[in-house]
């Protein structure tokens, strides 16, 4: 199977986790979008869901494909989300943001009972951090909040490239009107201490480490879809 089609088996197999009137939260990139596209098929049979989205991007799509959609202000509880992942690490702990949505699915996520990440097995790692880490950040104080991320990295004895995440010439916003530093540190072996020092900086709006939110990983591989539990 190609890349494509093992994103489409994952989706696959966590679609069969959904059932009527779930209301569900829809991650972001192009392995969430394989399973909106599933679940349109779903919806179009008959299947009735409510879907809170995690990006614009995620909602433009799902309205071209007749997914019905809320906000979470309108439904701020949520029975299941499922998305994709950057990286994910034996306990469930994942990198996410290489999409720019890390925020809104954050948010979604702990707003769920329940989340399920979908993913080919090349995004199966030992120890989080090859992937660079997402984090987005205020516009106001860019410079102040890069550096008060290296000096909080490097009490962790992390270090590495902080790049501004750009497209074009431009730096990339979020939909939130925010920018994004990827830090390349490397292997991120305290996840969770690298959390707390990131949370700790007041330009730091979120960061892409997910810890303790995913309950379940659909991990798709040539000899098929693996379920892996928290
Ligand atoms: C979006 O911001 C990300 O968190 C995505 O979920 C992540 O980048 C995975 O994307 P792909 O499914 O395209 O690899």
């Amino acid at each position: 199977m190609d890349a494509a089609q093992l994103k489409i088996e994952a989706a696959r197999v966590a679609l069969t986790h959904v059932s009527d009137g779930m209301k569900l939260g829809i991650g972001t990139g192009s392995t969430a979008e394989a399973f909106v596209r599933l679940l349109a098929e779903r919806v179009a049979g008959g299947l009735s869901v409510i879907g809170v989205p995690t990006s614009e991007r995620t909602a433009a799509l799902c309205r071209e494909l007749g997914v019905p959609l809320s906000t979470l202000e309108e439904t701020p509880e949520l029975d299941l989300t499922i998305d994709g992942a950057d990286e994910i690490d034996p306990e469930l702990s994942l990198i996410k943001g290489g999409g720019g949505a890390l925020l809104r699915e954050k948010i979604v996520a702990a707003a769920s009972e329940r989340m399920i990440v979908i993913a080919d097995r090349s995004k199966v790692v030992d120890v989080l951090g090859k992937f660079p880490l997402p984090i987005e950040v205020n516009r106001f104080g860019l410079r102040a909040t890069e550096i008060a991320i290296r000096v909080g990295a490097a009490e962790l004895g992390l270090s590495g490239p902080l790049t501004l995440r750009m497209t074009g010439d431009q730096p990339f916003v979020t939909d939130n009107g925010h920018f994004i530093l990827d830090a390349s540190f490397g292997r991120i072996p305290d996840t969770r201490a690298l959390s707390n020092v990131l949370h700790a900086i007041p330009g730091v709006v979120e960061h892409g480490l997910f810890i303790g939110l995913a309950s379940a990983a659909v991990i798709a591989s040539d000899g098929g879809a693996e379920i892996i539990h928290a």
